[in-house]
């Protein structure tokens, strides 16, 4: 059996080095009509900064919320640019204090765009200076101490708060109440990859048949962050061990190098639905079960591993826990457990191959 690579995971769309930060960059689409996908929140936003723009006003706040990785970023980025403001970005984890967040806000300018990413994972002391920032523009500063204290308004600059989240259900409730517009992204389609995937390969002077296009797409989990990935790494193979121009063929070649197979499943997918079927009769399991059979952090099997696996229809969820379905079971070529509860399967875990 391999080891899993956690860190070097190719397909975890949260993980992002250098190369890549700046590579995503130089692909973001700067406008709506750049950005492919999404269609019903690019159709509605549109509409709410076409509108904001002819009253003069600045756009209402808004939540993009959704797996790692589908382009909440780049989104924002664009919201800036279709209402011609400036963008600010920051994060929840970096805005450590109150008085952080006083300095982000006093420094904006009429209609600023400011970005918090991992908006859930903000301090609620932090939050707190948030809310009358985003319902009435104002800024409460207490001045002193003890019974001298006293507290002083200060006017703010309208500005939209754009918010992106993996987890809308974390956000507490009073924060959630005051956007306007809560937008949550879905995993993209093989075409509408295939499609960003041309374009990105057109931006990196990448030559690319819509064969290679289609297997990276197919392959990249519904996230433009990997399927953007994926295409550097095939470049190389087909540049080094073919002719440069990436087939269909060569980008099979390399994503079989790369250990994805024709669903986009890494070693760790694998991993999870085996160890679940193996240990568990594929379930009902609970998630800190998995977690700790795999030694993943629970958060993270929710976030980045389950969204896709439940869209491919291998692993439900329910009350009583994780289920590996039918379909899971076929994939991996592993046999149902029989209908009495019995495994078929009574080779001891501890003398079972994993195949991975
Ligand atoms: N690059 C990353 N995400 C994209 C998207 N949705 N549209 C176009 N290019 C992208």
């Amino acid at each position: 059996m391999t080891e899993p690579d956690f860190e070097n995971r190719i397909v975890a769309p949260e993980y992002m080095d250098m190369e890549d930060s700046d590579v995503e960059r130089q692909l973001r689409p700067k406008t709506l009509s750049e950005y492919i996908g999404q269609s019903k929140v690019k159709e509605n936003l549109s509409i709410y900064i076409e509108a904001a723009k002819n009253r003069g006003e600045a756009l209402d706040h808004v939540l993009l919320y959704g797996p790692p990785g589908l382009g909440k970023t780049t989104l924002a980025g664009i919201i800036a640019n279709e209402m011609g403001v400036n963008f600010r970005v920051t994060s929840g984890p970096a805005i450590e204090k109150p008085k952080d967040l006083a300095a982000l806000l006093t420094n904006l300018s009429e209609g600023d765009v400011l970005f918090i990413d991992e908006i859930h994972r903000m301090n609620r002391s932090v939050e707190e200076v948030l809310y009358p920032a985003m319902e009435d523009n104002a800024l409460d500063i207490i001045i002193g101490q003890g019974p001298s204290a006293r507290s002083i308004r200060i006017d703010l600059p309208h500005f939209t708060l754009v918010g992106a989240t993996t987890r809308a259900g974390q956000l507490s409730a009073p924060l959630r109440d005051r956007f306007g517009v809560i937008a949550r992204l879905e995993l993209y389609t093989a075409d509408e990859l295939s499609r960003i995937v041309k374009r990105s390969a057109g931006i990196l002077d990448i030559e690319i048949e819509d064969g290679g296009a289609l297997q990276i797409a197919s392959r990249s989990r519904g996230t433009p962050r990997i399927a953007n990935r994926l295409l550097k790494r095939t470049r190389d193979f087909a540049q080094v061990l073919d002719n440069g121009i990436i087939t269909k063929d060569s980008a099979d070649n390399a994503l079989n190098r790369l250990e994805i197979d024709p669903l986009g499943l890494d070693s760790i997918d694998r991993l999870l639905l085996t160890a679940m079927i193996r240990n568990y009769n594929g379930g009902p399991v609970g998630l800190e079960t998995i977690a700790a059979a795999i030694g993943e952090e629970a958060i993270t099997i929710e976030d980045v591993y389950e969204p896709y696996l439940m869209q491919i229809g291998f692993l439900s969820r329910t009350p009583r826990g994780r289920m590996v379905t039918p379909a899971g079971y076929a994939h991996l070529g592993l046999p149902m457990p029989s209908q009495t509860g019995a495994v078929n399967n009574p080779v001891p875990l501890e003398q079972q191959k994993f195949d991975l």
